[in-house]
């Protein structure tokens, strides 16, 4: 038992299209529908005092969808941006975006800007949206700033003289973040694709079968004692009392 709230929740909203199949609709009503999943999880976070939400809404990979459903997640992210912020504001959501965004959309890129800049002073919840995310090419881009600096003469290193774990984080688009305690996978899927595969390295892994639109905040909840339930041991034998637990 280590019975202590989650610092930082990742994500994966999986199983939008199979619950809209499941009913006869069209995908889009499944991403829709996600949606409303969105607002009360985010809800949820902020009542239950979990500081950090990172969800995963749109991976590099889903570029290769048709044309059609592609925009219509974009269209539900600029309707839930331009819609939602000010509530999102008033309950104290300061939200974040990470993933290679300079290639989204131009007026998608505007909206993202606006949210980040009108909530930056907000401090309960930490919304964090993975967009255009791959966490592999996160990998390479941090590796490419760096030995950027490096040629630069301006790259610091760890007492040793090597990259520190803790330098390397810093260069990687979660820049201080603190590591997902906990992630959630819906729709029973057992896979991380290419999910912050270097932050995720110790998070406490829950799956369920319920796809995203029929997850509910009872759900969520579940996740969290369940995460309460297990042991973090951190590769030692006993368990390891981290900071503020
Ligand atoms: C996975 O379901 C879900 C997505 C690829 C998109 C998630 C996006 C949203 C919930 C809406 C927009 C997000 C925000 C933050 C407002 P899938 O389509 O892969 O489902 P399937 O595996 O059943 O086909």
């Amino acid at each position: 038992m280590n019975n202590k709230t989650p610092e930082h929740i990742a994500i994966i909203m999986d199983g939008n299209g199979r619950w809209a199949n499941s009913r006869g609709l069209p995908r889009a009503a499944g991403h829709r529908a996600g949606v409303k999943t969105v607002r009360e999880i985010v809800k949820a976070s902020a009542e239950l005092g979990v500081p950090i939400l990172t969800l995963y809404a749109f991976s590099q990979e889903n570029w290769k969808r048709p044309k059609e459903e592609v925009a219509i997640l974009m269209e539900l992210l600029e309707y839930f941006l331009s819609r939602e912020i000010e509530a999102l504001r008033k309950e104290g959501v300061r939200l974040k975006f990470i993933g290679h965004l300079e290639a989204l959309p131009p007026h998608i890129l505007n909206e993202l800007h606006k949210a980040v800049e009108s909530t930056k002073n907000n401090k309960k919840l930490i919304l964090n949206i993975a967009l255009n995310y791959g966490a592999r090419t996160e990998i390479l881009d941090a590796v490419e700033r760096i030995v950027e600096k490096a040629r630069r003469g301006e790259l610091e290193m760890g007492p040793d003289g090597r990259i520190t774990e803790e330098i390397f984080s810093n260069y990687l688009y979660t820049q201080g973040l603190p590591d997902p305690d906990l992630l959630i996978r819906t729709s029973g899927e057992m896979r991380l694709s290419n999910f912050l595969l270097w932050q995720l390295s110790y998070a406490e892994i829950y799956i369920t079968k319920k796809f995203w639109p029929d997850f509910t905040r009872d759900d969520f909840l579940r996740a969290v004692h369940e995460y309460q339930r297990r042991e973090r041991r951190f590769g030692d034998v006993q368990p390891v009392l981290v900071s503020g637990q």
